[in-house]
């Protein structure tokens, strides 16, 4: 698209005026209330623990199989210098992994219990930066969002029976998946995806940081079909990001501009949605997940100024013990996470589970209900956080 044209298209989308009182009422709040010195620190958890710090770090997303008592974690210590969506492009070199987390037995802080999962038969010449990830257990189908350098899109595997290796099976590609962040899936070939935003960080960083800080309605909730190559959009809304399906008729997904949740209808039909709710939330939510109980765990960064600060400068901290001269990882800056939990209620009226820097750019929450404990991931943190309830 010519320049010209995207800047009449935000300046129109800039004009309407409700929308401007509620981005201040919403993501501008966010900026006055949240900072450092203001943001409180608390928990709802009896013990919680950072674990796995000097073996995995960056880690995006997590699912969990609550049967096996295995998390599945995407993790991409290369985002320190390649972030497709923040817009840090300074090398895509460093690539990232899936690990599978035997929790079960969490009072054994044993790393043996983490493993990663390679990429059987994944092409030699096509780089892996994980983003999103979902696993459909009927099938035992992994898909994870890639942010490769030549391209983003969606990595489909199958997990092993053993469920100790990832075997590649394809990649799929489309133009209308232009900015592949999260994925739901409703059975082993159809898919929700959303593409965060319209405008690409790596061609129109300006634009892209514009789309994001003005909350413009430009991203997307997909229907994607692998078999058909079928691909429309459902919804659109700023900054789309996590989506996850409560159950078969209900799906949720995040604005991180909202700064909103959305809960939609499905028409089992057509699978098109329906809004039913906006939930609103006092920071930028990222990632949602669904536990057996039906309820949303919503995980996001209360202040993005000091996200943006850890997100372009990360790389300059040695985070990886290699000596290399960078400036020591205990000087790195650090952003908060929050935490929010949401029961069904139709006021749409949440609780926080979480909030505080000590553990920060906090990007999913995920719980396993029977056995009382949950994950918590950081973008931009080293290990993952493991609570009991
Ligand atoms: C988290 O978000 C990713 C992408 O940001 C998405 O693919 C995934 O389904 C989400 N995971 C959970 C557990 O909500
Ligand atoms: C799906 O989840 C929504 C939101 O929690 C709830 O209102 C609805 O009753 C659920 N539907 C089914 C079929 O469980």
């Amino acid at each position: 698209m010519a320049p010209t044209r995207s800047i009449i298209l935000i300046g129109l989308v800039a004009l309407a005026g409700p929308w401007v009182y509620d981005k201040y009422t919403g993501f501008g709040q966010m900026f006055l209330k949240n900072t450092p010195a203001k943001l409180p620190s608390m928990n709802a958890f009896s013990s919680y623990k950072v674990l796995f710090q000097d073996t995995i770090r960056n880690c995006e997303d997590a699912v969990i199989d609550e049967d096996a008592g295995m998390a599945l974690l995407s993790c991409d210590p290369g985002r320190d210098w390649w972030n497709t969506v923040m817009g840090t492009f300074i090398s895509s070199h460093k690539e990232g992994e899936i690990w599978s987390y035997l929790y079960s037995q969490i009072d054994v802080e044993d790393e043996a219990l983490l493993h990663p999962l390679g990429r059987h038969g994944f092409p030699a010449d096509r780089e892996f930066h994980p983003l999103g990830l979902e696993y459909e257990p009927a099938s035992d189908t992994v898909f994870a969002v890639n942010h490769a350098s030549s391209g983003s899109g969606i990595e489909i595997f199958k997990l092993s029976p053993t469920r100790e290796h990832l075997l590649w099976e394809r990649t799929f590609i489309h133009p209308k998946v232009h900015t592949p962040n999260s994925i739901a899936a409703i059975n082993e070939h159809e898919l929700f995806v959303t593409n965060d935003h319209y405008f690409l960080a790596r061609n129109f960083k300006p634009f892209s940081k514009i789309e994001t800080y003005l909350g413009l309605p430009l991203g997307e909730v997909l229907y994607v079909n692998l078999k058909t190559n079928e691909v429309r959009t459902l919804a659109r809304l700023g900054f789309a990001n996590g989506v996850k399906m409560l159950n078969k008729t209900t799906l949720a997904a995040a604005s991180t501009s909202g700064p909103d949740v959305y809960i939609y209808s499905i028409d089992p039909e057509t699978k098109s949605l329906t809004q039913k709710l906006k939930i609103r939330v006092p920071f930028a939510p990222d990632n949602i997940s669904v536990d057996s109980n039906g309820k949303l765990l919503i995980a996001g960064h209360p202040y993005p100024p000091t996200m943006e600060v850890v997100s372009s400068t990360n790389h300059e901290y040695d985070l990886d013990n290699a000596n290399d001269g960078r400036k020591p990882a205990s000087e790195r800056p650090r952003a908060a996470g929050w935490i929010k939990e949401w029961d069904g209620n139709p006021e749409g009226k949440t609780r926080d589970l979480y909030i505080g820097a000590e553990y920060g750019t906090t990007c999913t929450a995920v719980r396993d209900v029977k056995r009382k404990m949950g994950i918590i991931t950081g973008l931009y943190e080293k290990g993952i956080l493991v609570w009991k309830e």
